[in-house]
């Protein structure tokens, strides 16, 4: 019989987008052979974009947003995920084209379900959530470009945030001189404490003119800004350096020549969580879960949030102001499907 559950639902009428926490019936859930009780979710940049409506993001209305699921499966129609079995998901159309993990359940194809890594507990896996793999997949990246501590400092922007915390966390822990850009003058001690050797204003990466190459400064950057900030970077690039590209939050048109790439020979890697292969995603959360797990993982998790106080945090993080993760609480919210 099917149960209601509570979501964070997005709706949009006369052209006005809202959202509210609601009762929705799991039937309502989407397509898919996996039902899963979610016991966590996190709150990342793309889904206060969902919460707004952005066209790019929510195909249809209503929706639930959260790109990040972690709990137990309920029911399973695939016979290697058994009921009571601990996962998580990340990315796919989990809270884009498919209702995501902003509520008591969801209901997805097994092919997005990762089974829980031992060395990870739900909670820790949703610390990490998309922001966390996209590190790890932007630092696989750059260690398959050859890139190596000794070559030199490498840069993190958006440093505070989510996936910039993250990367500072994963690549200082590899022996890597992380320089740290952020705009928060206050996340200092915390960058530092993640393992940052120097913590940088976002001003270094204003461009000085429009000079095709810059001084070479770093060795490989994880960039999650995008726009003039990412062109400056790969201008200012060691030869053979490398930056992994995972974000837009300063914007999505790079002002770049192609002077960098046939002059010093630099890579510009683009970063995809959300469709990582199948066989990657499941490596990648194996070294999470065990070397690459960071030490500060709690220093990192600055909130926990019911879905009641969602709607705040979503103005916050899209006006860039949101340190380190918040995580989304779902195994307490009571409700008719009282969770055993
Ligand atoms: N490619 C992928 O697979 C993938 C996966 C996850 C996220 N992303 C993208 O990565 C970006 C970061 O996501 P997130 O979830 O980590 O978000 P987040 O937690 O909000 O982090 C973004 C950080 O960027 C900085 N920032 C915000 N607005 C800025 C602006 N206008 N100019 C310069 N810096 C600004 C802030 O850090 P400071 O104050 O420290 O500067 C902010 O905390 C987003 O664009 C997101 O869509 C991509």
């Amino acid at each position: 019989m099917s149960q209601e559950i509570r979501a964070f639902v997005v709706r949009k009428q006369d052209g006005e987008v809202s959202h509210q926490v609601e009762l929705v019936s799991e039937q309502d859930l989407g397509q898919g052979d996996v039902l899963i009780r979610v016991h966590w979710s996190s709150l990342n940049y793309k889904d206060a974009l969902a919460a707004k409506g952005h066209p790019g993001i929510v195909r249809r209305f209503p929706h639930v947003p959260g790109i990040d699921a972690a709990g137990t499966v309920v029911e399973s129609q695939y016979e290697r995920l058994r009921p009571g079995q601990q996962v998580l998901i990340t990315g796919y159309e989990l809270g884009g084209g498919h209702w995501g993990g902003w509520a008591q359940r969801v209901r997805v194809p097994h092919q997005w379900v990762v089974p829980l890594p031992q060395g990870l507990s739900l909670r820790e896996s949703m610390i990490l959530g998309t922001a966390g793999f996209t590190a790890a997949l932007a630092l696989q990246k750059l260690l398959d470009w050859g890139v190596q501590p000794e070559q030199g400092p490498v840069l993190v922007t958006g440093a505070s945030g989510g996936v910039g915390s993250l990367a500072v966390a994963l690549l200082a822990q590899q022996g890597f001189a992380v320089s740290a850009v952020t705009g928060k003058p206050q996340a200092q001690e915390f960058l530092h404490q993640l393992g940052a050797q120097e913590v940088l204003p976002r001003q270094v990466l204003q461009a000085p003119g429009d000079k095709p190459l810059l001084s070479g400064r770093w060795a490989a950057a994880v960039d999650t800004l995008g726009g003039e900030p990412l062109g400056v970077i790969v201008r200012s690039l060691k030869p053979q350096g490398a930056v992994a590209a995972c974000g837009l939050v300063a914007g999505v048109e790079v002002p770049l020549g192609v002077y960098p790439f046939i002059l010093r020979g630099v890579g510009l890697l683009g970063v995809d969580s959300a469709g990582c292969p199948y066989t990657v995603r499941l490596q990648l959360w194996s070294r999470l879960a065990g070397s690459w797990k960071p030490r500060g993982l709690e220093q990192i998790a600055q909130r926990e949030l019911t879905l009641d106080q969602l709607s705040q945090a979503v103005e916050e993080i899209l006006s860039g102001g949101v340190q380190g993760r918040v995580l989304v609480r779902l195994q307490d919210e009571s409700g008719p499907e009282a969770d055993k």
